[in-house]
């Protein structure tokens, strides 16, 4: 292999990748629901924003119960969404502009209208249909007692019955039956559905829930104690990172080492301890770093962070993969639109109104995006948040769609308020998105945090991330030394490709030091920064 072609195998190690919701990117059949023809229009935008990447949200047919994470067939593309001769169009186009595709993998359960839970339901007890997933008899006198007591990560028990008698295990909705991965068609099903769409040109995947998967197969109760979505450090919660996991994982992986340049990154919540083991040379290329996306804004919750990724760096263990925010947690200019402490986290979180104060969180966003991309490592950006887009919390309760507030019994709203669609122009049917009635509504103020409304508008948050993004290609590539610089408790600072990044956490200003201002994310006299504003500076050679 030339060195050429190894350095582009390794494309991702310094990617910059946007996830693109499929549902609320683009409307291209004005259908109100964002489409294959809509991203197809828009590929334009994403390499002028200057990403090298796309991550796309589950495509595959789907009753969208939970917005796709429930897949009725690996192998074909929803036609709400376009058809597979569209999604084979749309890496084309994307490869085209120089932009890489990666779709998203569902491993750890599939929909109830997939053929094999259909097949499993239209069975009798006991028959082999059924040892794909986990059906088992209930307890209690008559079987009318679960056979455990997990709970859905969605809110209620994990078993639903069904007509004749057994129970079915879902971690997640009724609608997302789990998968059995020690049964041999599950295992080389998959390893099929990655040669299916590697063949196809897509250039990766995310996987879905990457640290569930493995059962303890005497699924037993949950001890006493034990959290029901909580990370155990030793593997030995009965269904969340289990150590049998990762011989599934080295099977994937050598599929995609078959091909060249693919990669997988895992969403793995799991404790920073145990996430190197999913990053062996054997196993993901890459793990969202999620403690960088739940944590505070300080810069004493940061700081051991970035220090820990550097040691994994330099250790070859790992490079970082970062992330601000994604369609599973509140948008992040809304989480730091809140006090430190009352920042929420996690997919069950929701956010009081009164507390905001979105201004602040502006900045704030605008501030943690420059920081990010200035790191070493990968970073992944969620649609929208180029824009500054806030968290919408007040969605009306009658077009809310996400599962966990059914589960939740009306207590939890759920996702759907980071899930609006993107607001392309400044007036027009859905903001630009499309000509119906989009999905989800999007509030009024959409019209400001437009595409149309912020390009070429110095100092846009839009502009800030093409002005970063264009910057970081430049300054900040691979193999650049990283060395941290000392302004006290309030300020991360370190010094990388000849550029140094100050981001002041303080409430005092900071002065920066000597050199060229390349771009700072909030305002500047020339010689410091204030609160929650990050610069760039070129170091004098
Ligand atoms: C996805 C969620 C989804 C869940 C179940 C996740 O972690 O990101 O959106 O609801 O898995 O598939």
């Amino acid at each position: 292999m030339t060195e050429a072609i190894e350095h582009d195998d390794l494309w991702w190690r310094q990617a910059v990748t946007y996830q693109v919701y499929i549902r609320s990117f683009a409307d291209g059949d004005g259908d109100g629901t964002g489409d294959l023809a809509g991203l197809r229009s828009r590929l334009g935008y994403l390499r002028d924003l200057g990403v090298d990447a796309l991550w796309i949200n589950p495509w595959y047919e789907s009753p969208l119960n939970d917005g796709g994470y429930d897949v009725a067939n690996y192998r074909a593309i929803d036609r709400r969404y376009g058809d597979l001769a569209g999604a084979e169009a749309l890496i084309s186009d994307a490869h085209d502009l120089g932009l890489k595709v990666l779709a998203d993998l569902v491993p750890n359960h599939t929909s109830s209208e997939h053929a094999w839970f259909r097949e499993a339901i239209s069975a009798a007890p006991g028959d082999a249909s059924r040892d794909r997933y986990y059906f088992r008899s209930g307890r209690g006198p008559d079987g009318t007692e679960p056979p455990n007591n997990w709970q859905s990560v969605f809110g209620g028990p994990a078993w639903t019955r069904i007509d004749d008698g057994d129970w079915y295990l879902h971690l997640f909705d009724v609608s997302q039956p789990d998968l059995n991965w020690d049964h041999p068609e599950v295992r080389a099903d998959f390893l099929d559905i990655f040669r299916f769409w590697f063949d196809r040109g897509i250039d990766g995947f995310r996987v879905d829930v990457a640290h569930g998967l493995s059962k303890d197969p005497s699924l037993p109760d949950l001890a006493a104690g034990v959290p029901a979505f909580g990370i155990e450090q030793d593997g030995s919660h009965p269904y969340w990172d289990r150590d049998e996991v990762h011989e599934i994982i080295r099977e994937w992986r050598s599929v995609a080492d078959s091909y060249a340049g693919k990669v997988m990154v895992a969403e793995a919540w799991v404790s920073p301890e145990r996430l190197p083991m999913y990053l062996k040379s054997d196993q993901y290329h890459q793990s969202f770093d999620f403690d960088f996306l739940t944590a505070p804004w300080t810069a004493a919750a940061r700081r051991p962070l970035i220090e820990r990724a550097i040691q994994l760096i330099d250790s070859n263990a790992a490079m970082p993969t970062w992330v601000l925010s994604n369609h599973d947690v509140i948008r992040h200019a809304t989480r730091f639109a809140l006090a430190p402490e009352n920042q929420p986290t996690g997919i069950n979180a929701s956010v009081v109104d009164d507390d905001l104060d979105q201004h602040v969180g502006l900045n704030r966003a605008r501030a943690a995006a420059m920081l990010m991309l200035a790191l070493p490592g990968s970073v992944y950006l969620y649609q929208g948040e180029e824009l500054g887009l806030r968290e919408v919390t007040d969605l009306p309760p009658e077009v809310l769609d996400d599962p966990i507030w059914e589960r939740t019994g009306h207590k939890i709203k759920g996702r759907d308020g980071c899930r609006v669609p993107i607001p392309w122009t400044r007036s027009g049917p859905a903001f630009g998105f499309g000509e119906a009635a989009p999905w989800l509504p999007q509030p009024s103020d959409f019209a400001d945090f437009s595409v149309e409304a912020q390009t070429g508008v110095a100092g846009s948050t839009l502009e800030l991330y093409r002005s970063a993004l264009a910057l970081r290609r430049a300054h900040l590539s691979a193999g650049s030394t990283f060395a941290w610089i000392d302004m006290g408790d309030d300020v991360i600072a370190f010094e990388r490709g000849g550029i140094t990044n100050v981001t002041n956490f303080g409430d005092e200003p900071v002065e920066l030091p000597n050199g060229t201002i390349l771009l700072t994310s909030g305002p500047s006299d020339g010689h410091t920064v204030g609160t929650d504003v990050t610069a760039w500076i070129q170091t004098p050679s």
